[in-house]
This record gives C-alpha cells, structure tokens and sequence, in this order.
C-alpha cells in the first residue's frame, strides 16, 4: 500500500491522510458500533482528481469508498479495512443557483440543511428533509436516495434529481442526462445512480429541481391511547383527501426517550398515551391548511385521542420537530439495538405493527417503532436492553428475517430511506429472487468490472 499512498500524496498533497487519527475518524458512519480502519483517507476537491484516483485504483484494484458526512444508518461509507476512504468534503459548494428555471447544480459535500436554507433565502425550497439534515450531505442523501418527513408529500431525493456529473470506475467523466424536467432519452442512468450507495459511480455534480417555498405551515401533536389506532387513523386522513406535508408515528417510548435525551422540551404525556402522530400541513393560503385540519379533526373523532397540541409559534414547531428527529438518537444513546427501516403500503401499516408486537413477545425482546407513517416507512428498533449478549447474537438474525419476511408479505420492502449498505445485504434475499438479483449484479459489472467501488455493499457475496 506505501507506493500507492506515495502516489496518492504526490496527486492531493497535503489531503491524502494515512495517519492514524484521521483512519480512525474515517472508519465508521452512524451505524452501530462498526469500525472499518482504511489505509488511507483521500479528499480531492475537483473532479480531475477524483477521475485520477479512480483510474488508478482501477489499474491497481484497490477498492474506493465514497464517504460523504458519515451519517449513514446502513453502512454504506464504510470503507473496507486497508481499503481507500475517498472523502467528497471539499466538494462543498452550491455552484448555480438557476431561478429561471427552478433548479439548482451544486456539488455533493454541501450539507443538506444549508443547502436548503441557502435556496429558502431565495423562495425556493427543496424538500426532502433527512433526520440528518443539519449534518448529512446533498451527495449521501442521492447516493441513499434519502427521504425524511416531508417525502409523505414531496417526494423523496430521488424525485428531485434531474442530472448527475459521475466519474466512472474507469476514471471517465459523464453526466447522466440533461437539466430538464421531462426526459424520454434512452435509459435513466440519472435514477440508476441514485441509491446506488456509491457502487457505481462517484457524484460529483447534481442538479436538482425545486419548488417555491411554502409559506405557511400548521403542525399538531396527537395522543393516542392505542398505537394500532394511530396507525389506522394515518390511512383515514388520507382517505379524507389531505394530504399532509408531514405525518409522523411515535410510539410511547420514542417520545417519551426523546424528551429525556433533548432536554429541550417538556410536553405532557399521560400513562395512557400509547403513541402520537405528528401532523403538519403546508401551503401558501392559511384559510386553506385551517379547513384541511378541520377535516383532519373530524378524522380524529374516530378515534380515541387526547387533547390535540397545536404549535402556536415557529419555536413551538421548532421544538416539536427536534424532539421528533432527535428519535434515532435518543435510541441509541439508551441501549445496544438495531434499527430496520421498514415500509409498507400506507394502509398496511396497522398490520405491521401488530405483528411486530407479536414478534416481539414471541422473542423476549423490546421494540420501539417510529418513523414517516404516512409514506408506510416504519423504523423498527430493536433493543437489546437486559437481553443476554447470548440471546441477543444467537436470536437477532431470526428476528429480523421474520420482521422482513412479514413486510415482504404485506407488499413493502425492506427499505424505505436508509438503504442496505453494509448491514441489511445479508436479507435482499427476502426482498429480491435470483433473478432479479442477478441482473443487478449484472449492471455493477457493466458499471465496474473491477469491483472497485464501494465493494462488500449491497450484495451478499
Ligand atoms: C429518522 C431517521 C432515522 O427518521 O430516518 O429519524
Ligand atoms: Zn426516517
């Protein structure tokens, strides 16, 4: 590996990294507790350098992990232990915002939030809107296809991307399509980049379109006294014909462990409270978003909730939307778990977490379910808690294979925003037959015979 680094060091100067520390901050993302030590940590900023990199580790089959913020909850920029760690950090600027026409062409390592806030200063908005928002990077959100809340209206970032500059395995520079809203041209190679989690391609221009920002928004926090009703009254509102632009489900603990995380906030929850749904509608015209949460009241009075909490100011809403990210976090902070990113279709969603409280009881295990209800993407955390390091090696994988199989069954899959990465490629059996698998596999061979990009990601070879 020295001549290698020698090589690399003469190209990037002072940003190829080979000391321990750096290796060490470069090992893992926001997965568990996985650490991966590469040999080297590469941070080009231009994308000659990147094309140089790639041509040469193709030549030498040194295999290249594209790592954006590390934030990732699959593993995806892992790299592999001695591998190439190719950091797109310093690809950190919004090159061309286009008013005109509504889009934007900015370099991946901008994150996610400043981006957005950038386009807002504008009236533009760009929606989807990670956990991660305010650390993840616009490259790790297209290289995941990430989603986040307002997906349940907008859309994910796959719906947003519209061109991709990508420097191929071979070290060649391409763009993917054009900087148009409608293209019937020959294969999408724009979408087969996105979610590809850095196994085809290194991104490093994206254009994105975008929309004028809303300008109104109202946000309500529901109890309920059954977890199955919250996730039934998901479909109902649907079924009124609304649609909001955020409809989250927290489980009893969800909350009530992000309250003590945050620190922040303090809302009332009863003992009875079993779960809440986090609703927020957005638009341009308040008398509008008042009748659609009329509607969404009369929704309710189906079901057993308690008193509704509406945000009356930005902080409040602020607050609320913290204590809702801050879930992930706060899991982990509380115990050893797993966190699988199921989604299923809307009105399945009731089933699925009814059979997850059956599992759960079959097993001996606690779950805490959260996540974007309204899209049927339910975050299922595992918790290890007082569970025997024994029970907990030696059942988990049974666990999850029965949880997936079920979503399967219920027509979902076994990710909705997260991706497969590192962690979950040991079930896209449950997901995909041989067939489709292999076609797959098929374009990775197409894309990098080498299998230089990314290797060990998505496929279980
Ligand atoms: C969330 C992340 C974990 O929804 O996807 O909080
Ligand atoms: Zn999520």
């Amino acid at each position: 590996m020295n001549q290698h680094i020698l090589f690399f060091e003469k190209l990037l100067a002072n940003n190829c990294f080979s000391d321990e520390a750096t290796r060490q901050q470069y090992s893992h993302d926001e997965t568990e507790d996985i650490h991966r030590v590469p040999a080297c940590v590469l941070k080009p900023s231009t994308v000659e350098e990147v094309s140089q990199i790639l041509r040469y580790c193709n030549e030498n089959k040194l295999p290249v992990t594209p790592i954006g913020a590390r934030t990732g909850l699959s593993g995806g920029a892992i790299p592999l232990e001695q591998g190439v760690a190719l950091s797109m950090e310093r690809f950190n600027k919004i090159l061309t915002i286009d008013e005109k026409n509504h889009q934007v062409i900015t370099e991946p390592g901008v994150i996610t939030q400043a981006l957005q806030d950038t386009l807002k200063e504008k009236g533009l908005f760009y929606p989807p809107d990670p956990a991660s928002k305010g650390s993840c990077f616009i490259g790790g959100n297209v290289s995941e296809n990430s989603g986040g809340p307002k997906a349940v209206k907008y859309g994910v970032t796959k719906d947003y991307v519209l061109n991709l500059e990508v420097v191929l395995a071979n070290g060649e520079v391409i763009w993917t399509g054009a900087n148009v809203l409608k293209n019937a041209t020959g294969y999408n190679l724009t979408q087969l980049i996105v979610g590809s989690e850095g196994t085809l391609g290194i991104v490093t221009k994206i254009v994105l379109k975008l929309l004028p920002h809303p300008t109104e928004s109202l946000l309500l926090l529901v109890p309920f006294f059954s977890a199955e009703q919250a996730c039934e009254a998901v479909a109902a509102i649907y079924q009124q014909g609304i649609i909001p632009s955020g409809l989250e489900f927290m489980e009893r603990d969800a909350l009530v462990w992000s309250q003590e995380f945050t620190q922040d906030y303090s809302i009332k929850i009863k003992e009875n409270h079993q779960a809440h749904l986090l609703i927020e509608l957005d638009g341009f015209n308040m008398d509008l978003l008042m009748s659609d949460c009329e509607s969404i009241m009369t929704v309710l009075e189906r079901f057993e909730t308690d008193e509704v909490l509406f945000a009356d100011s930005q902080a409040q809403k602020d607050k609320l939307w913290n204590l809702r990210r801050k879930v992930a976090e706060a899991v982990r902070s509380r115990s050893i778990y797993k966190e699988e990113d199921t989604v299923v279709p809307r009105f399945a969603l009731p089933k699925l977490l009814t059979f997850i409280k059956s599992l759960e009881k079959d097993f001996g295990f606690k779950s805490v379910c959260y996540g974007h209800a309204g899209d049927g993407n339910l975050h299922v955390n595992i918790i290890k808690g007082d569970l025997s390091n024994e029970k907990w090696d030696k059942e988990l994988t049974s666990v999850i294979r029965r949880l997936f199989e079920k979503v399967v069954e219920l027509g979902g899959t076994i990710s909705g925003e997260h991706g497969i990465g590192l962690v979950q490629k040991q079930y896209m059996d449950i997901a995909f037959n041989s067939a489709q698998l292999n076609l797959m596999k098929a374009i990775k061979q197409v894309f990098d015979p080498n299998d230089i990009l990314n290797p060990g990601k998505i496929f279980n070879d």
